[in-house]
């Protein structure tokens, strides 16, 4: 009896062994990385909070291009701008795919470009946006600018302490008036409501814990009675949501062409260049990557404004720099505008280093590798997940010196802007065929945010001491914590301004 047990011991210690050995054999081709378990491999490893910092961590001890694997699911961290370029941007052709999110799929997103599967539908969609938000076409989207800059100079100046709402109104209305040309002037407004639930619904979707787990058989198979209901209604009131989304503006549109009321947007002119069928593929691909802007643009915008606000609020002396080149050029008797930006090449740096120094979306969004690759002698297995670690790779020392320190002095060379080969743009808005379709267009949005808001106001502690540390939140999209700030006009001559712009505004409107 004993020996047939220990038999059994000794064969299970074999197999184990050998399980173990083939394991590790197929580890070593791969790149370095933690070590990880067998079956759920590098789970604990995964961090919980502020994951770029690990995957920072993780350069100093393994490199620029990391392996982990999760339940089997390999994920490849790319650590540097010259191995995200050389696999993402250069053999693009393998690296364009997306990771399947099934809980995104299952809200009903297989429309949204963003999160499609690389091919010809999604190549269909990414050309017709890309067409109207080339450099070229971003400057007529600057009445609708300079529009939502108004009423965000405005609730400023009536209800400072509620800055993030404002500016979370400024980059919701000005998204939804650029693509549709409807005019919003509270967040109470139903698109925006409608447009928060869904990006609500898909944050849930993208929970690093569902890159690797997929619970939609789990939530199908659940009985009904185990949530009272609850669970079928929500994902029902999500797919609904979704699809309102998507249609509801766009009709909108189509009707205003019909009586002759709409304003230019991106629908509009695409239908009246195109002049779709009703219920044609043309059709249909206009309505899809119409609303696909709201999605992909509103949170991220956010995300970089609020940044830009706490960059200013950390670092009074970098605000009192701008404001100067802001009073040498432009004066006190108008606001800066677009015509000035190359004469304020410190507002540049500003805006540049806001997008440096904390990027919104901290590790870009994930590809997908179609097939097997070889790198630098490693093996890189198809269907892995690359992950950009973009904040990493922003606070690389050897391109950005002390990365921590809001500077933007660190982009002028003998006296003049000069970012070759450290554009933080280069790195923000992602990688190869799947780069942001709007960065030109967030970039000149920027650019006004910063040079209008420090024209006029000044950000500082509320008692006058020095700045606290502030921390950021986690996720796909990052956004600094609450904190108490003083938001007021500069100067007597800047609350003088700051009266006449909004006089003109309320004239003209
Ligand atoms: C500061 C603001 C923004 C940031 C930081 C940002 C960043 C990003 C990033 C990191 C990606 C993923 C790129 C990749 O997969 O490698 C992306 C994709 C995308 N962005 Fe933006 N974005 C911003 C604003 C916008 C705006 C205003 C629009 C509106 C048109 C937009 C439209 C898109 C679209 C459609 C995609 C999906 C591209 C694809 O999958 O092929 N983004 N963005």
């Amino acid at each position: 009896m004993w020996l047939t047990s220990a038999l059994y011991v000794i064969l299970s210690i074999c197999a184990g062994s050998i399980a173990w050995s083939a394991w590790a054999r197929r580890r070593s081709r791969y790149p370095p990385g933690p070590r990880g378990l067998p079956v759920i491999g590098n789970l604990l490893d995964l961090p919980r909070k502020h994951e770029w910092k690990t995957f920072t961590a993780w350069r100093d001890t393994y490199g620029d291009v990391v392996y982990v694997s999760v339940l089997g699911r390999p994920l490849i961290i790319l650590n540097s701008a010259e191995v995200a370029m050389d696999l993402m941007d250069k053999r693009s052709s393998i690296y364009s795919d997306r990771p399947r999110f099934p809980l995104v799929d299952l809200i009903g997103q297989e429309w949204n470009v963003g999160f499609m599967t690389y091919g010809k539908p999604w190549h269909a969609r990414k050309r017709m946006i890309l067409g109207k938000y080339t450099k070229a076409e971003v400057p007529a989207y600057r009445p609708a600018q300079r529009s939502a800059m108004r009423t965000l100079l405005k609730n400023l100046r009536d209800d400072p302490e509620n800055f993030t709402e404002h500016l979370r109104l400024h980059s919701g209305q000005l998204i939804v008036d650029v693509t549709y040309g409807l005019s919003i002037k509270s967040r109470e407004h139903k698109l925006i409501h409608l447009a928060e639930e869904v990006m609500d619904s898909i944050t849930i979707g993208l929970t690093p814990l569902f890159w690797v787990f997929n619970p939609v058989p789990l939530l199908q198979k659940l009985p009904n009675w185990t949530t009272g209901g609850w669970l079928a209604r929500t994902i029902k009131t999500w797919q609904h949501n979704d699809r309102r989304l998507r249609d509801e503006a766009f009709e909108q549109v189509k009707l205003s062409l019909d009586n002759g009321t709409a304003r230019p947007s991106y629908t509009s002119s695409l239908l009246e260049d195109l002049r779709p069928e009703a219920g044609s593929q043309e059709e249909i691909l206009i309505r899809d990557t119409s609303a696909v802007a709201y999605g992909a643009g509103a949170d991220t915008a956010l995300a970089a404004y609020t940044i830009f606000f706490l960059a200013m609020f950390q670092n009074p002396e970098v605000q009192r720099k701008a404001q100067e080149e802001i009073d040498r050029v432009v004066g006190h008797g108008r606001l800066p505008d677009y015509a000035d930006q190359p004469d304020l090449p410190y507002i540049t740096a500003v805006m540049k280093e806001s997008l440096r120094w904390h990027a919104a979306a901290p590790q870009g969004i994930a590809h997908r590798l179609t097939v097997d690759d070889e790198y630098k002698g490693w093996h890189l297995p198809s269907g892995s997940m690359i992950v950009p670690n973009v904040w990493g790779i922003l606070h690389d020392p050897v391109i950005y010196p002390d990365p921590a320190r809001f500077y933007p002095e660190r982009f002028f060379r003998d006296g003049k802007l000069d970012f070759t080969g450290r554009d933080p743009a280069s790195v923000v808005f992602g990688f190869g065929r799947r780069i942001c379709a709007g960065e030109h267009f967030a970039q000149d949005t920027l650019y006004l945010l910063v040079a209008q808001f420090l024209a006029v106001f000044s950000i500082t502690t509320v008692d006058g001491g020095p700045p606290p540390p502030v921390d950021m939140t986690s996720g796909g999209v990052s956004f600094p914590c609450p904190y108490k700030c003083l938001i007021r006009p500069r100067s007597e001559a800047a609350r003088v301004l700051l009266e006449q712009v909004l006089m003109s505004a309320d004239d003209q409107s």
